[in-house]
């Protein structure tokens, strides 16, 4: 199924004015990953240097502002979209887009407002994808600290970008060659299972009634972005892979920002090495399943 732009307006606007403000860099072709930076998450892979960073040679800094868009007010996201190289040995850098955070629905835009800069880099050109986030434990066996892959997402009644005639299947949102691609990195899977995804509007917490009924309905951690970003690479064909940093536990007592934004300062080296690991093993080379 073909993308058609009039199902996400704000996306299109977007591409036109990133392409404005980096003329030629996509007409020199597409990102082979974009990478969404969940709290805590998107400027330490950016701004960390050394063994545990990610190591991106920095080409082009652009601020969501600058592209019309609202500035993203959470404390641990950054405000803009930076472009840069990946060195790799026997092959050219990759190209890597990182938003260095997000513009959530629950801080009172419209999904496909909050989507528009992952719109823009998938309209211009985007080769995989992989969205990042801070996520709360529903399955007990998850600890703090955990590191998760997404399998599948639950978002009945969560935001969504698209609207119109954007009958897209979701059959394989978390593409599944992605997937075992990370898999493959970890030395053992009980490091990076595999889980459901379930969407919570926010900005509250859950209650523990809410909870046990995203349990029951088969979500294993539960977080407040992610999910309509999925749908909308599932719409532009674009393979997806999500990893999650369980930053605590679903409807403990006591919750606060500022402990998830400290569980992910914590693990910052640990997901860089595994983001790294990923955009080298699933690089420009290998074609992934289309979604
Ligand atoms: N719930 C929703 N979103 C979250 C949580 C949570 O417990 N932790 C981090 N993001």
């Amino acid at each position: 199924m073909k993308f058609d732009p009039n199902w996400h307006p704000e996306g299109a606007a977007c591409a036109a004015a990133l392409d404005k403000r980096i003329p030629g860099y996509f007409a020199a072709g597409p990102v082979d990953w974009m990478i969404v930076g969940g709290s805590g998450i998107g400027k330490p892979l950016v701004e960390d240097q050394g063994e545990h960073a990610l190591g991106l040679e920095i080409r082009e800094r652009v601020a969501l502002a600058d592209l019309e868009l609202p500035v993203p007010s959470v404390a641990g996201h950054g405000t803009e979209l930076v472009f840069g190289e990946l060195a790799r040995e026997g092959g050219a850098p990759l190209r890597v887009c990182v938003q260095t955070g997000r513009i959530h629905p629950y801080e009172g835009h419209p999904a496909s407002v909050s989507a528009a800069p992952l719109g823009a880099v998938l309209t211009l050109g985007c080769a995989r994808l992989l969205l990042t986030s801070a996520v709360g434990g529903i399955d007990p066996k998850l600890r703090t600290g955990a590191i998760v892959s997404y399998r599948d997402q639950f978002n009945l009644f969560g935001p969504t970008p698209l609207r119109g005639p954007a009958f897209v299947g979701c059959s394989n949102l978390y593409d599944r060659t992605l997937r075992a691609q990370l898999r493959a990195l970890a030395e053992d899977p009980s490091q990076l299972p595999e889980v459901v995804y379930g969407h919570a509007r926010g900005p509250q917490y859950e209650s523990p009634a809410e909870v046990a009924a995203l349990r029951s309905l088969g979500c294993d951690v539960v977080g407040m972005s992610t999910t309509y970003e999925a749908v909308l690479a599932a719409a532009h064909g674009v393979p997806t892979c999500g990893l999650g940093l369980v930053t605590n536990a679903a409807g403990a007592d006591d919750l606060s920002h500022e402990e998830v934004f400290v569980e992910s300062n914590k693990a910052r080296g640990r997901l860089a090495a595994l983001v790294r690991g990923l955009l080298l093993r699933a690089g420009a080379s290998e074609s992934p399943t289309p979604a």
